[in-house]
């Protein structure tokens, strides 16, 4: 099944997505449309684990990859014929899940002469605005807050950005697991402490905002999962589960607080006016909330990712891969999925 060359190789792009835990197939229209988006999620697999176990993860990944991408063609009414590239999360990821998705479509890709392109896993999470009813101008300042990544960008148009600061350690979604996973909760922690802290008081307790004033647009989260171990030492089981709301927003406020505090700093140091919010963590209710609020107050425009585009799906590499392959970027046949970017960012 050749395909015959198509003059908009952004046209129709099947995106597959398999660095972590989560199997997703989409196809995307021209960047901004998805027509189907499909993921197997894999927490029910690793949550009697406390975290995600890679060999289960890419067991699971080949299984489910090809009847998701089956799925996604049947409920469009598309073939691979009909399809004008493909875009594959490259990296970074867990290595053996990154293998299983990124070897399946260089091979789907092969076999159907469509143009391939590999995508960053972070790229996705920054393209996953632009399938959102209003994507944000350019340039804008993007928070992107994930279970492993926690970045400043000061993102000029789609293909170049800076990065402003990161996580010098743990990433904020990993602080709010960790959280969770010492305060004895269901895994994954960042989701359960949303939804306990929504009745909760959220000055009840202070915990630390690690950088908050070193100057910089870094971001600590180490610190702060030794200070949850700390409160749990001192105060016992019996006080914790008779406050458990109080505790999950008050820990809750410090991540958010010191996230907001580091986009304002942004704002200050560039003089950009707009503010963007994706990865797992922006499905966090009240960081949306303290996100806007504080983009309201300072006069800034604000675009957050749709929550079920926030977390991992193919749709945000469909669309991201959009960019590139119009932009002419293609894989290297002989190029492999990586599971750290080298530094700058650029896959190889
Ligand atoms: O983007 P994502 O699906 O995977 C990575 O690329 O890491 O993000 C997963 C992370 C997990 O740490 C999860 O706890 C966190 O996003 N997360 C949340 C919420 N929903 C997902 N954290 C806080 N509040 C939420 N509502
Ligand atoms: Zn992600």
């Amino acid at each position: 099944m050749v395909n015959s060359p198509d003059r908009d190789p952004g046209r129709l792009v099947l995106g597959i997505e398999t660095s972590c835990d989560e199997t997703a197939a989409a196809i995307v229209a021209s960047g901004r449309q998805i027509l189907v988006s499909l993921v197997a999620s894999q927490i029910k697999d690793h949550a009697p684990f406390g975290g995600v176990v890679p060999e289960i993860a890419s067991r699971r990944h080949l299984h489910n990859i090809l009847p998701l991408v089956d799925g996604a063609l049947r409920q469009t009414g598309l073939t691979f014929q009909n399809l004008s590239g493909i875009a594959v999360t490259q990296g970074p990821g867990l290595l053996g899940a990154l293998l299983t998705g990124f070897s399946w479509a260089k091979t789907a890709a092969f076999a159907a002469g469509l143009p391939i392109v590999g995508v960053s896993h972070l790229e996705g999470h920054l393209c996953a605005l632009e399938l959102s009813a209003n994507p944000p101008p350019f340039p804008h300042l993007a928070l992107l807050v994930s279970g492993g990544h926690t970045s400043i960008y000061l993102v000029r148009d789609h293909f170049t950005r800076t990065e402003l600061g990161r996580t010098v350690d743990d990433a904020a979604g990993e602080a709010f697991d960790k959280a969770g996973k010492l305060l004895g909760l269901d895994y994954p922690g960042g989701v359960t402490i949303d939804h306990l802290a929504r009745q909760g008081n959220r000055r009840a307790y202070e915990f630390p905002r690690p950088l908050a004033h070193d100057g910089s647009l870094n971001f600590s989260f180490s610190g702060f999962k030794t200070a949850v171990w700390h409160f749990r030492q001192s105060h016992g089981q019996d006080y914790i589960s008779a406050n458990l709301a109080d505790i999950c927003a008050s820990l809750q406020e410090a991540i958010v607080d010191i996230l907001v505090r580091k986009m304002l700093a942004a704002t200050s140091r560039t003089g950009v006016k707009h503010w963007t919010l994706s990865g797992g963590v922006a499905c966090n209710s009240r960081l949306r909330e303290a996100f806007r609020q504080a983009a309201s107050e300072h006069g800034l425009g604000v675009s957050l990712a749709p929550p079920e585009l926030c977390t991992d799906n193919a749709a945000m590499i469909a669309a991201a891969g959009a960019h590139a392959l119009r932009a002419g970027r293609r894989l290297d046949p002989a190029a492999d999925a990586v599971s750290r970017l080298p530094r700058g960012g650029a896959l190889p």
